[in-house]
């Protein structure tokens, strides 16, 4: 094996590993808001609300994530939405558009059901100590439910954040420069099939590895707490 592309080629791993790690961060930074109104339908008592979270839900976890992908990568257009197309840092910014959409609504799936779950998983005689004492349900929801499921919650959005880090790669297919994208134009550019996947590995490798022994320590420290 022969690394020494490395020296002409490094910057194409910096570039799509930062490419990679924003759009992680925003899928997952959308994926939470569009989770959290997702789980609070879910939870509520309005049937209809329920059921359009539900289907939500069973829709995206139910479907591959290339097909949503291509479905807003060339659906979107198809139908009059058109993606901006210019460059930025050397990414086409509708492309990285479409790509933190596509994960977004993706990812909002997963995560209203860890923000349900979170929620669920605190006894429900909190809620009822709350209301007996004459707090209001939000007030409830927020002062004595939300703190305590947060101690659930964290770690597993810290988790769908290393999920969504892994899965993000599937961009590389429209055309997205990420670490995938990038690792694989270096293979093209150098005539080196294998080298530059092992470094892109170790790269993902890197990521996740340091995030999931940041959620471990998270955890612990929530432990004591
Ligand atoms: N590979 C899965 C699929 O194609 C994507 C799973 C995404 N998971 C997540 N937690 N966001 O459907």
């Amino acid at each position: 094996m022969d690394f020494s592309f490395l020296l002409d080629y490094k910057n194409f791993f910096i570039n799509g590993t930062q490419i990679t790690v924003l759009l992680a961060f925003f899928a997952v930074l959308f994926g939470i808001g569009i989770g959290i109104v997702l789980a609070m339908f879910k939870i509520s008592n309005n049937k209809f609300l329920k059921g359009i979270a539900s289907v939500y839900i069973e829709f995206i976890r139910g479907t591959p994530l290339l097909v949503q992908l291509f479905i807003i990568y060339y659906g979107l257009p198809y139908l009059g939405v058109e993606f901006p197309d210019f460059p930025l840092l050397g990414q086409n910014v509708g492309d990285f558009m479409a790509g933190v959409i596509a994960m977004s609504i993706n990812s909002g799936a997963y995560v209203a059901e860890i923000f349900r779950a979170g929620i669920q998983a605190v006894d429900k005689g909190q809620m009822e100590a709350a209301r007996s004492l004459g707090m209001p349900y939000l007030m409830s929801m927020k002062k004595i439910i939300l703190p305590q499921a947060f101690k659930n919650i964290l770690p597993a959005l810290g988790n769908e954040f290393i999920v969504v880090i892994k899965e993000s790669a599937i961009v590389s297919i429209i055309g997205i420069h990420d670490l995938m994208y990038n690792a694989d134009t270096v293979r093209g550019n150098t005539y080196k099939p294998f080298e530059p996947l092992i470094v892109a590995a170790v790269i993902y490798f890197i990521i996740t590895f340091t995030l999931s022994k940041f959620i471990g320590l998270l955890e612990k420290r929530m432990d004591t707490a």
